[in-house]
């Protein structure tokens, strides 16, 4: 809050503390009343002998939910109190608590929108640091998780807001708008998906998170779209959001919503993260639990079985993926020199006879070929149940690969489908390639709803694929990067002409990014984007609108336009 405002509404009997009284600028207009800034304002000594004259009643304005402020203009402060802030919060509605306050508005209006409960240290805290870095002239960048595959959440010399302790969550027993009413969790941007699926599941719900359990779910998953074990059978994380706290370029706390700052709203469900605002909270729909069933596949590679064990791959796409999304399940598979494997399948809501019968088709295929397989399905009473059942053992670890990315729409997979496995072939024989397969069409009436590329709603899986990374020799790194760029990612883009890739999920040097990312939703974007960030203080490689900006090798941010 600035402390020039609240004296500005404060009351006439108001002294100020010495701090408050520099002399910054010279006001020689006497037709205006004289304020804190001005060379003319009373300085504290003659306070003090206002403070004489009328016996020691001049009062010192504090405002009332200062104990919610950690700092001002980035000194600490003695009286925040975050148990007199709790209180404040429940109270502040009732006309005593702004009694014996000389200065606190009961018209909010009227505080200029400066100090309240609400505008807790968080965001407090959030503006000063979007301020400092506007004002510095420093590059800013916003960091959450750090998972980001496409150096987002990374920038050098840079200020970085850093969101992964905002833990908060809570749940919305019964939210009701326009165009959802039913149950909700609100959580802080920090929260990540096992911690959500975890809140949900003690409340017998579920929310759409992703299958990493440590990517939180309001930074650049949910800004970039968001897949995850629960995406056929309810779209995508993004299409489920119904509110969001932000805090904007130019420092404005926001809600976005179906109702409010719409075009916000519409950009942050899709549209990427790190340029439009820091997102403080998002509110999610909430789905009753179900049980689950899941599911895995390992075909191993012997030395001799390759032309067969593609064949299958491509039967598999054909024969067995479609029922399998259409179903509601989410199925994961990798190519690679050890053979396919399929894991993991989730299927919300299905038996394990109901799984299998989905995965016939395939064992039919292995079957036929004579490949050998191992196949495993297991029903579980509970979604939780069934995720922490397919991660058990599982490490998570870092990304060990540079990585591209590419969406295959349903028809190449069906009627190109040998082209598309020679494809993967020769991908996966010296690259790592996966694919994550969904149909995510349930989550939203129309593409468009919201601003996640439309090519999502016709897409069967997405491939990513990694080159692998080299600790100990950085030109080795360099060429698999440059393999991704000019030999990997244009195998598949040969065949998906005019096609896409998920922004989270994609190569940091894709040509044509705003096409590939975006589609035609980057115009729309790119307009919001200069409304809400008129001077560009957010960046983040291939982000909308950082076109406009230049990382020169020694990691200096420039404008180029
Ligand atoms: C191991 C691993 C597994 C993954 N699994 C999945 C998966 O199952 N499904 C899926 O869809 N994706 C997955 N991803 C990709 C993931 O969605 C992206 O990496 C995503 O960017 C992570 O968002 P984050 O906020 O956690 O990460 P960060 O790297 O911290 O941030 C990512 C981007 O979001 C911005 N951002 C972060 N927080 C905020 C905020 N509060 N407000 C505004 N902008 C913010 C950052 O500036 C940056 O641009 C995975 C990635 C990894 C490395
Ligand atoms: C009201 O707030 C705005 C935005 O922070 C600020 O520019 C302006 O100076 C404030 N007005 C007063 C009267 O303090
Ligand atoms: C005015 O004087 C009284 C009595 O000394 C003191 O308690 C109060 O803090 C003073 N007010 C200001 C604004 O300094
Ligand atoms: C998605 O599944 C539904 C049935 O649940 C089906 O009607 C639709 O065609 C599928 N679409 C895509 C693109 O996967
Ligand atoms: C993860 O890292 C650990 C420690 O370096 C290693 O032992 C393990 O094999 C790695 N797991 C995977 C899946 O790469
Ligand atoms: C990394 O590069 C070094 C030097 O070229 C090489 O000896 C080593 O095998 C490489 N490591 C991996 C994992 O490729």
């Amino acid at each position: 809050m600035s402390t020039r405002t609240v004296l500005a509404w404060s009351s006439v009997l108001v002294a100020i503390v010495a701090m408050l009284a520099r002399h910054r600028f010279f006001s020689g207009d006497l037709s205006c009343r004289t304020i804190p800034s001005d060379a003319a304002w009373p300085d504290i000594s003659v306070w003090a002998k206002l403070n004489d004259t009328v016996g020691g009643k001049l009062v010192a304005a504090v405002p009332l939910a200062a104990p919610c402020h950690k700092t001002l203009n980035g000194q600490p402060r003695a009286l925040y109190d975050e148990e007199k802030c709790a209180v404040l919060r429940d109270t502040w509605f009732f006309p005593e608590t702004h009694l014996e306050s000389p200065s606190s508005p009961m018209s909010y209006f009227f505080s200029n929108n400066t100090c309240n409960p609400w505008l807790g240290p968080i965001l407090h805290d959030i503006r000063e640091g979007i301020r400092f870095a506007t004002k510095s002239n420093i590059r800013l960048v916003i960091r959450n998780t750090g998972h980001d595959y496409l150096g987002k959440s990374t920038g050098a010399h840079s200020l970085s807001i850093w969101t992964h302790n905002l833990k908060s969550i809570e749940l919305l027993g019964s939210f009701s708008s326009s165009e959802y009413i039913g149950p909700a969790v609100k959580m802080g941007a920090g929260v990540e998906s096992l911690e959500a699926y975890k809140f949900a599941a003690s409340h017998g719900l579920v929310v759409v998170g992703g299958n990493c359990p440590t990517v939180a779910l309001a930074g650049g998953f949910i800004q970039g779209g968001g897949h995850g074990p629960l995406a056929s059978k309810y779209g995508l994380a993004a299409d489920q959001v119904l509110e969001m706290e932000v805090v904007t370029p130019t420092g404005d706390y926001l809600t976005a919503s179906a109702t409010k700052n719409t075009d916000l709203f519409w950009a942050l469900r899709g549209g990427g993260g790190g340029t439009f605002g820091v997102v403080i909270s998002v509110t999610v729909k909430a789905f009753p639990d179900t049980h689950a069933s899941t599911a895995s596949m390992m075909v191993p590679y012997t030395g001799a079985n390759a032309d067969a064990l593609y064949a299958a791959i491509g039967s598999f796409i054909q024969n067995a993926l479609p029922g399998l999304v259409d179903a509601g399940a989410f199925v994961s598979w990798i190519a690679a020199p050890f053979g396919f494997m399929v894991a993991p399948t989730m299927a919300p809501g299905l038996t394990s006879a109901e799984l299998d019968q989905l995965m016939q088709p395939m064992v039919d295929t292995l079957q036929a070929a004579g490949l050998e397989y191992q196949y495993a399905s297991v029903q579980h009473a509970s979604f939780l149940e069934g995720y922490q059942f397919y991660q058990r053992g599982a490490s998570w670890n870092v990304s060990d690969y540079n990585l591209g990315g590419r969406l295959i729409p349903r028809d190449v997979a069906l009627e190109r489908t040998d082209v598309l496995v020679e494809a993967i072939r020769h991908i996966s024989t010296t690259a790592l390639m996966s694919g994550v397969s969904y149909n995510v069409t349930h989550g939203v009436k129309s593409p468009d709803d919201v601003a996640v590329h439309p090519y999502f709603r016709k897409t069967l899986f997405g491939i990513a694929l990694g080159t692998p990374l080299n600790y100990t020799d950085w030109s080795a790194t360099l060429a698999g990067q440059d393999r991704i760029t000019k030999d990997l990612v244009p195998t598949l883009e040969k065949i998906t002409p005019g096609g896409a890739a998920y922004l989270n999920e994609a190569n940091f040097e894709q040509p044509d990014f705003q096409r590939t990312l975006y589609g035609d939703h980057y115009k729309r974007l790119l307009e919001i984007k200069h409304k809400y960030d008129p001077e560009s203080i957010m960046y983040a490689k291939t982000a909308v609108g950082s076109e406009n900006w230049e990382e020169r090798d020694d990691g200096r941010l420039c404008r180029l336009k």
